[in-house]
C-alpha cells in the first residue's frame, strides 16, 4: 500500500489539536492520541468506555524517542533488535521525568510500550513529536478492528478520522511480555510466544513487583453472540466457521482458511466474526483449532469471546 501524504498530514493536524483518530497497525487498528497529553488521552477511555484502571499501550518510533520515557537493560535492547518493528508490546519501567501522562499508565511506575511496524504508522509516528498512546479501535469488551470500516462501525462520527492502512496483516493484538520482576508472556499474541520465551531470564524478585495485566477480562474479544467452540458438525441456524475445506459446502459455512494455514485463521478471525453478526446469525460455532503457535493466541481469544454475559 502507498502512503497517501495528504492523509498523513490530515492525521498530524487532529493529533496535535488532542483529537483521537483511528490508525492503522499489522495487530489491529489503534485509538490513537498524544500520549503526553491529559486532554488527548482522556478522550481515549471516554470514547471506549473503557475503565480508567485499565492503561494503555503506547507507540513509537524508534529507540531514541522511547528512552526519553523509560528504563531500558541490555536485555530489552537484545529483545528489541530482534522483533522490532513489530507484533511485540513490552512492560517496563517508567522514568521520573518521563512526559506521559499519568492517563496512560494509571499512575503507576510501569508502561506498556511497542513499535508498530505498519509502514503508514511509522510515518505518522515520524512526523510527530510526541508518542502515540493506542488501544485496540473497539468498544470495551468487543471485538477489535481490522480495517477502516471496522473502526468506524464502532465510533461513528465520533471520531474525526481514521487513516487508512487497508487490512491489519496479523489480525489479532501484539503479544504483551513484562520484563519488570519476573519476566513473562502477559498476553498471548501475533508474535508466538515460543520465539520469545526462550529469551526470557528467571529471577528472583519480590514477588510484589510482578506485574499483572489489568485490562485482560474473562468477557473479552466478544462478538456479542453465542460462540460454541470446537464443533464437527453445526445446527443448522449457526454461522459455522471452518480451517479446512469440505467437500459439501452450505451457506452457513465461513473459511478462516481452508488448509487449516493458521497464520491465515488469526488474520481472517475478527474480520469473519463481524460479518456472521453483521448477516444476522444469531449464534456462531467454530471448528477445533490446533492449539501450536498462533493458535495459542486463537484459542485464548476465543475462550474469552464464548463466555457467556
Ligand atoms: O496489537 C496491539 O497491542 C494493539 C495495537 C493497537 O497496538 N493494542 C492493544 O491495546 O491491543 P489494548 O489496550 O486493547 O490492550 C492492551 C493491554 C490491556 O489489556 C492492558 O491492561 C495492558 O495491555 N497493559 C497496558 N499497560 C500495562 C502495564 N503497564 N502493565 C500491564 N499491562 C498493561
Ligand atoms: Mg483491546
Amino acid at each position: 500500500m502507498n502512503i497517501n501524504l495528504s492523509n498523513i498530514k490530515k492525521a498530524v493536524k487532529y493529533l496535535n489539536k488532542n483529537e483521537c483518530i483511528g490508525i492503522p497497525t499489522e495487530t489491529v487498528y489503534g485509538l490513537a492520541a498524544n500520549a503526553y497529553s491529559d486532554k488527548a488521552t482522556d478522550k481515549i477511555f471516554k470514547l471506549k468506555k473503557r475503565p480508567r484502571k485499565n492503561p494503555l499501550i503506547v507507540h513509537y518510533y524508534n529507540l531514541k524517542d522511547l528512552k526519553n520515557d523509560c528504563k531500558i537493560d541490555n536485555q530489552f535492547l537484545s529483545l528489541y533488535s530482534k522483533f522490532c518493528p513489530g507484533p511485540i508490546t513490552f512492560v517496563l519501567e517508567l522514568k521520573e521525568k518521563s512526559k506521559i501522562s499519568n492517563n496512560v499508565t494509571n499512575n503507576k511506575s510501569t508502561i506498556a510500550v511497542r513499535f508498530p511496524k505498519h509502514k503508514v504508522t511509522r510515518k505518522l509516528l515520524k512526523n510527530l513529536n510526541f508518542p502515540l498512546a493506542a488501544p485496540s479501535a473497539n468498544i470495551s469488551k468487543s471485538i477489535s478492528a481490522v480495517c477502516k470500516t471496522d473502526v468506524i462501525e464502532e465510533f461513528g462520527n465520533k471520531i474525526k478520522f481514521v487513516l487508512d492502512g487497508g487490512k491489519s496483516k496479523e489480525g489479532l493484538e501484539s503479544t504483551i511480555v513484562s520484563l519488570v520482576g519476573n519476566q513473562k508472556i502477559l498476553r498471548l499474541g501475533s508474535l508466538d510466544r515460543s520465539k520469545i520465551e526462550k529469551y526470557l531470564i528467571k529471577k528472583k524478585t519480590n514477588k510484589k513487583k510482578n506485574i499483572v495485566m489489568p485490562g485482560q477480562g474473562r468477557i473479552h474479544y466478544s462478538p456479542g453472540l453465542p460462540i460454541r467452540l470446537n464443533i464437527k458438525r453445526p445446527k443448522k441456524f449457526e454461522a459455522f466457521l471452518l480451517i479446512s475445506k469440505r467437500i459439501k459446502s452450505n451457506k452457513n459455512f465461513f473459511y478462516l482458511s481452508k488448509n487449516k494455514n493458521l497464520k491465515e485463521v488469526a488474520k481472517n478471525l475478527y474480520k469473519t466474526l463481524r460479518k456472521v453478526k453483521k448477516k444476522g446469525f444469531k449464534q456462531i460455532s467454530i471448528e477445533r483449532i490446533p492449539n501450536r503457535g498462533i493458535g495459542e493466541a486463537i484459542n485464548d481469544r476465543l475462550l474469552r469471546a464464548a463466555v457467556k454475559k
